[in-house]
């Protein structure tokens, strides 16, 4: 069996023979890779505990897989091209050989300031090549990496360190956003006042930015990195040893850290790569996300790297110095395989086709989509205008939790359908429930989404608290593991996600818990009670909009807004801003005292008909003054 698929009869073989026997399939994907050693069992799993262990026994470094390698075939290929937020200045390169060597210098210096093997190191970085050095060297040496996004606040980074007691952060000076500069080192110093974990600071010199470096604490990466060897080796791991923690957000409580490990991430993250993208030798792939999200990780990194490809980084943000960047970076750096998000595409879209005529991009060859539901007019304008109608547009459905991509058409190979993710990848066994855990057999249905058959990158565990990993998604229904997402499979068996079912909203692709933003809005000493909901947004896909109820009503003002929005802004950090804050006198709550959401949703939506049942509502004259203030 070929790792790349290459004809719709391939597909449907390898799929069969995935369903009929996951151990013999996973384990002939795996023989494309190189191990120190092999494993001594394919799978073991139970969903109960949960405990799921893949190529048990084996050992192997990703970085060997993604970059020692290639260096014999391909040692002089560019492995990385770095675009810069100003499109004047100089863009780079990184061949593969280059690439071995920056790896091996930050491995070195992370292990000259003391990390070793199963430390969590936390990184907060913009998007520079010094941040895929910084994930990569910490696989290298068996270190831990959680790398938070950096547009989160000092507070979200203090509650992620200490989530996992990081002793170790990279980061920056500061960081562009368009035209503007913003201080980073400067919130990490904030962030590891409340971390007591907190030993070193590395700091890269990007902006010249005037930095406070404490002594015996904080060191520059450049004065370090002038002091250590080249060459660094890679550190034996079991292929269960875990890879990295990235936080994402639920339904209850604090963002959970999501555990990936070492083999079976490699393994999966590397064969959805070759297969959804069809990715050719020599093309150059382009990823617009951020490496603080798992998209970064597994399809601007390790998944490309895996295959040997070219690999693009982007410093900058879609719009600016205008709206023609991404047309342009594509046409610059002759791009053959785009992916981005659809509140990027719906932006875009909305600036008008002038910011895309003037660009060439015949070099296209795949689009692809991710993060949240494509809507049909956003699919039909990317396929037109961006792909000229020549390129397949896959619409890739999966996880933080999931480490790659799940069900999506392989671009060329299986059939597409606009706003449909498709077909599950093989391996991937998705099944829909009904509310009871009963599954919904046939097509043309719809139910919750499970998946019923682990697959090598499930996550392992949430840092610190397996019990939550296992409520989380284990709990709802029996020997299946939960995505918290609806989904409708049509008359052909293709997927249609939905969207969440659970009190998670996605806001320009970043998933926020409602719980979270409730928590963050109460720090402020105005407030007495909040509640949030999602509502469908032309561009973000959702918005947010909050109820807020104040302890002195007088003081409802655009000020108190100002000041509510700030308070999010600190508690969480600048991407959960809010888009609408109404200020209630009282929420609809039942009279054990819950708060009724259907109908603050409804209200958000502009829905005022159908509101159902207020009957059994504590005070029903609230939906009255809801209504009357709806924004
Ligand atoms: C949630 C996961 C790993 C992808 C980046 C976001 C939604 C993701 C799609 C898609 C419809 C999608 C789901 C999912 N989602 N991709 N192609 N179509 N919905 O990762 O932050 O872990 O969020 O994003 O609701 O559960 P994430």
């Amino acid at each position: 069996m070929k790792f790349q698929l290459s004809t719709i009869e391939a597909y449907n073989e390898a799929y069969a023979l995935s369903l009929e026997n996951p151990s013999l399939f996973w384990s002939t994907i795996a023989e494309h890779y190189v191990w120190q050693k092999k494993w001594d069992t394919v799978l073991e799993w139970n969903f109960d505990e949960p405990r799921v262990e893949w190529f048990k026994g084996a050992k192997l470094n990703i970085t060997e897989n993604c970059i020692d390698r290639h260096i014999a075939e391909r040692g002089d290929q560019t492995a990385l091209i770095w675009e810069p937020n100003d499109p004047q200045a100089a863009y780079k390169k990184f061949t593969y050989r280059q690439l071995l060597r920056e790896v091996s210098i930050m491995a070195n210096v992370l292990k000259s300031i003391g990390v070793q093997k199963g430390d969590r190191v936390c990184i907060y970085m913009p998007m520079i090549p010094e941040l895929a050095f910084a994930v990569l060297a910490c696989a290298r040496i068996g270190a831990i990496h959680s790398v938070v996004f950096a547009g989160f606040s000092a507070s979200s980074i203090a509650d992620r360190i200490n989530d996992s007691s990081c002793a170790f952060v990279i980061t920056t000076d500061g960081m562009y956003r368009g035209a503007k500069q913003m201080p980073v080192k400067s919130v990490v110093d904030e962030a590891v006042v409340h971390c007591p974990s907190v030993q070193k600071i590395a700091v890269i010199n990007h902006l010249n930015w005037p930095t406070d470096m404490q002594s015996g604490r904080d060191i520059w990466y450049h004065e370090a990195a002038s002091h250590v060897a080249d060459s660094c080796p890679a550190e034996p791991m079991d292929a269960e040893d875990p890879l990295f923690i990235l936080y994402t957000s639920g339904s209850t409580g604090k963002p959970k850290g999501v555990v990936h490990t070492c083999g079976g991430y490699m393994v999966y993250a590397g064969y959805s790569f070759a297969n959804v993208f069809q990715y050719r030798d020599k093309e150059v792939f382009w990823c617009t996300a951020d490496i603080g999200w798992v998209t970064g990780h597994s399809y601007i990194l390790y998944g490309p790297l895996l295959n040997g490809a070219t690999t693009m980084m982007f410093e900058g943000i879609p719009t600016y110095p205008d709206a023609g960047r991404f047309w342009q970076v594509i046409d610059k750096h002759h791009v053959n395989v785009f992916y981005t998000a659809p509140t990027a595409i719906r932006s875009l879209m909305a600036s008008g086709i002038d910011h895309v005529l003037p660009y060439n991009l015949h070099s296209l060859r795949v689009l692809g989509s991710v993060g949240e539901p494509i809507n049909e007019e956003a699919w039909q304008w990317y396929h037109t205008h961006i792909g000229k109608e020549r390129c397949p547009v896959v619409d890739t459905w999966w996880q933080t939790e999931t480490g790659g991509i799940m069900i999506s058409a392989l671009a060329g190979i299986t059939p597409l359908k606009p706003a449909h993710a498709g077909l599950p990848l093989p391996g991937i066994q998705p099944i829909l429930v009904d509310a009871e855990g009963k599954e919904i057999v046939g097509n043309d249905v719809e139910g919750y989404l499970c998946i019923r058959h682990p697959w090598p990158s499930i996550l392992r565990t949430t840092y610190g608290d397996h019990e939550r990993c296992r409520i989380n998604y284990f709990a709802t229904y029996k020997q299946l593991y939960f995505t918290g997402d609806g989904a409708r499979r049509d008359a052909d068996g293709h997927y249609r996600i939905i969207g969440r079912v659970d009190d998670v909203i996605n806001v320009s692709g970043h998933r926020f818990g409602t719980a979270e933003i409730e928590n963050a809005i109460n720090q402020n000493k105005a407030v007495i009670e909040s509640a949030v909901v999602g509502y469908p947004h032309d561009i973000k896909g959702q918005g947010i909009y909050a109820y807020v109820i104040l302890a002195d009503h007088r003081e409802a003002s655009d000020a108190m807004r100002d000041a509510i929005i700030e308070t999010l802004v600190e508690q969480i950090g600048r991407i959960a801003k809010p888009d609408k804050i109404q200020f209630v006198s009282g929420l609809p709550k039942t009279r054990s005292g819950k708060i009724m959401r259907r109908i603050l949703r409804k209200v958000a939506e502009g829905e005022f008909q159908s509101l159902g049942d207020t009957t059994t509502l504590l005070d029903p004259l609230i939906v009255e003054e809801i209504k009357a203030g709806a924004l």
